[in-house]
Order: structure tokens, then sequence, then C-alpha cells
């Protein structure tokens, strides 16, 4: 069993770094694609013939015919979402149930959670910014050991009793946040309804992976969201529920972790951030504006602009560690294009004094600190059709030097378009 045939691509920011690119890139070679970790959060647009459609539980890689695609225990799972992306997917020729496999230890994301985390949102008027698709609440139950796994979808009564106790436990919250309890049954059916699609799909997925990694079968662990939302190493509480860094390929989809030989870190060459919590790069002025412009920072499902600035190297190198990143895949470079000159955050000051870390301790830490930007010339050319490094200005050149030296792991792509050719691929994937 080789490990360079494992491969986890993990986001190295808040989220929404441009991970679908990459990820269809990689798995033109890999024969297995996992997702581990979040649920209905995620969004990303996919392109299905011409057509775009966005995907929250399906991973990118669902759209390679043929290669199994796996959604591993560490996700929550809302049946008759993913029963809708299968639609979706389907009504476009993807017949994508065929190579879909679903760990019957994944937990069932309920209407109710769903239910809490928007009346949550309503009464701090938003303040966590949640997707509010009842990811934290799902994985609450899940902690709190009342959690309703997959797996109970093969016994209905079961079901309907966990369902029951879960509900009574979550009744006093609902109706103190003003909302009203929904019955057991029309929690229920519409589940049971979505399992009679998804029966036949559930497995002990861990032991699948298992299976593929020792036949040397080329995996790609594709992560949601990012390192910073994180619930152990993020912006905490500004974070979401679940282990978005790589080690969460490891509880998420159950492999160990010496069978993963490859961490791909993706990072956008500036920062964005959707919903609360601190972004100490963040740019208020219209230079934000005109980054959200023109890298289209809006959320794939919501339309919800994103916060944007400056990159955070110190942010990076902290991705870096917690993730064991071997590689730093770069993109929306042609972005920076517009400006005329682009500052990175190199450090940051503190009350202790500067430092090259980012203070993600705690909120306080983050909030105190100053972020220390050194100042690049831009390049104001397009660079779309750059194929190799030394195609791209010189400009642009320092300053992915400068971001490579500084985070200390190489670059595996730079990607300079939104187009799939648009790439300048260092090291391919699935090549040792
Ligand atoms: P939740 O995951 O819906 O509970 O949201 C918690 C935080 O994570 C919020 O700030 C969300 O905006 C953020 N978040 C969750 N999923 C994503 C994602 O896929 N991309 C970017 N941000 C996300």
């Amino acid at each position: 069993m080789n490990p360079k045939n494992a491969i986890v691509i993990v986001g190295a920011q808040w989220g929404d770094e441009g991970k679908g690119k990459v990820v269809d890139l990689f798995t033109e070679r890999a024969e297995l694609v996992v997702r581990y970790a979040g649920g209905a959060n995620a969004g990303h647009t996919l392109y299905v013939g011409n057509d775009k459609v966005v995907m929250r539980l399906l991973p990118s890689g669902i759209l390679r015919e043929g290669i199994p695609c796996v959604l591993g225990q560490g996700m929550v799972i809302d049946p008759s979402a993913l029963v809708g992306e299968l639609g979706e997917l389907a009504a476009r020729g993807r017949h994508a149930a065929r190579d879909l496999i679903v760990s019957d230890r994944a937990h069932l994301l309920f209407s109710y959670h769903q239910l809490v985390d928007g009346l949550r949102e309503k009464a701090t008027g938003g303040a966590i910014g949640t997707t509010k698709r009842g990811i934290g609440p799902a994985y609450e139950d899940k902690i709190a050991r009342r959690g309703v796994r997959l797996g109970l979808l093969r016994h209905p009564s079961r079901l309907r009793e966990e369902v029951a106790s879960a509900l009574a436990a979550w009744a006093p919250t609902i109706v103190a946040l003003g909302g009203e309890v929904p019955t057991v049954d029309a929690v229920v059916e519409p589940v049971l309804r979505a399992g009679e699609t998804l029966l036949p799909l559930l497995r002990e997925t861990s032991l699948f992976v298992d299976d593929a990694l020792r036949a040397d079968k080329r995996a790609l662990f594709e992560g949601a969201q990012g390192t910073l939302l994180d619930v152990d190493h993020g912006t905490y509480p500004f974070v979401t529920s679940s282990s978005s860094i790589a080690g969460g390929a490891c509880t998420g989809a159950g492999v160990g972790p010496a069978r993963i030989g490859e961490v791909i870190g993706i990072t956008k060459a500036y920062t964005t951030r959707v919903g609360g919590g601190p972004f100490p790069t963040e740019l208020l002025s219209d230079v934000g504006e005109r980054l959200r412009q023109a890298g289209g920072e809006f959320g794939a499902v919501t339309g919800r602009p994103r916060r944007t600035g400056w990159l955070d190297l110190p942010g990076l190198r902290y991705a870096a560690r917690v993730n064991g990143l071997t590689g730093l895949a770069l993109t929306k470079l042609d972005v920076l294009s517009t400006m005329a000159s682009i500052d990175v955050c190199v450090a940051y000051d503190t009350p202790e004094g500067r430092t090259p870390h980012l203070p993600v301790d705690s909120l306080a830490d983050v909030e105190a600190a100053r972020p220390v930007f050194r100042t690049f010339d831009g390049w104001s050319t397009p660079i779309e059709g750059a194929r190799s490094l030394a195609e791209l200005p010189a400009a642009a050149r320092r300053y992915i030097d400068f971001i490579e030296e500084s985070v200390g792991v190489p670059l595996s792509l730079v990607s300079v378009g939104p187009r799939r050719d648009e790439t300048i691929v260092l090291r391919s994937p699935f090549t040792h």
C-alpha cells in the first residue's frame, strides 16, 4: 500500500478557496473520491455539459462517471437534500447514484436541526452567520450521543423512536426560540421516503475505503469548508461544527494517518470569508469591493456577498502546520491582475509584540492583533494564457515566489483563470 495514493485536499482559509476546480483536475487520475466532513453547508458550482448545478452534499468529484464517490461517517446528511441533488444530476443525464456509496454511520440531519439553526440565527441577528442548514444542531446531537445514523433507515420503527426522544430533547429550545415543535411524523415521513432511494447505497464505508487503499487505488479525500472554520482549529466560536482540517479525513472516513501521503492546501491569492467572525486582513474599502466583483465573490447558493481581504501569510503558515500540508494550490491569481498594488500580511502586531503567527488562541487575541503588510507591485496585464511560471509577468512571479517561500510549502498548481486549462500545473497529482 503506497500512502502517496491517498491525497487530502483541504481549504487553507475560511472555505470557498476554489476547491471545485482543483478537485476536478485531481480527479482526472483518481479512482475514488471521499468526502469526510460537514453537510449541506458546502456549496460548489459544477458544470454538467452546459448546465450549471450547485451541489451541497455531493463532492465535486461526483462528476467523474465510474469513479466511486463516498460520503463518509464524519458527515451529517439530510436525506431529502441528497436525493434532490441526485435528481438534479439525473435530470441532466448524470446518474450519480450508480457511483455513490453512503456511510451507514453518517448522522441524519433532520428538519428540526435546520429549524433550530434558523431560529438561533434570527435570535442573535445572525451573529455567527451560519448557512442555516442545521449543521451545528446535528453535530450537537451526535456529540450528545442522541444522534440518529443513516443505518437506522433499515429499521423505521427504531428510527421513529429515536427521533421522538431527540425531538423531545429539542422541544424546550424550539419553544424558547419562538418556534413550533414539529410532529414526529412530519420529521420522519420525508426521511423514510428519501430512504427508499438511499438504502441500497448504504455501506460500511471505512471498510470500502480501506479495501481500495489496500488495492493501491488512487484516492482523493475532498475536504469541505476550510482550516479556519474547523471546530478545533478555527477562529472559534465563528467556525463550523465539524473537523474540516486534513485530520478530519482520518476520523471522518475511518483511515489511519499513516495511510495518507499528501495533503494539498488550497488558497486564493487573496482572502475571503462568509458569515461573522474575525478577519484581520479584511478590506472594507472600495479595494475590497473591487476584489469582490473581480473575483465573483458571492455565495454559490445564497448569493451572499463574501467579505474580502488581502492574503494572510501567518494564517497560511498556520494552515500548513495544522494540516501538515505537502503542497499548496494557489487559485484566482488572475483576480489580482486588476490591482495596481497588492498587500500581503506577513506578521501581526499584538500587545506582546510582533509575531509571525496568526493569533487564533482566543477571540480577544485575534481582535487585538493588527496585520503588518508588505506591498507588492501589481502587473496590470492578463495572465490567463500563462501555462508555466516563466510566462507570468515578473511582478506576479515575485508575488507567488514570496508566498511559497513564506509558507514553506511547495506550490503544486497556480490557477490563472476559471477555465480548466487556465492552470499552471507544477506537480501533477498521483505521479510519485
Ligand atoms: P455552518 O457550517 O452552517 O454552521 O456555519 C458556520 C460558519 O461556517 C459560518 O460562518 C458559515 O458562513 C461558514 N461556512 C460553512 N460552510 C461554508 C462553506 O462551504 N464555505 C464558506 N463558509 C462556510
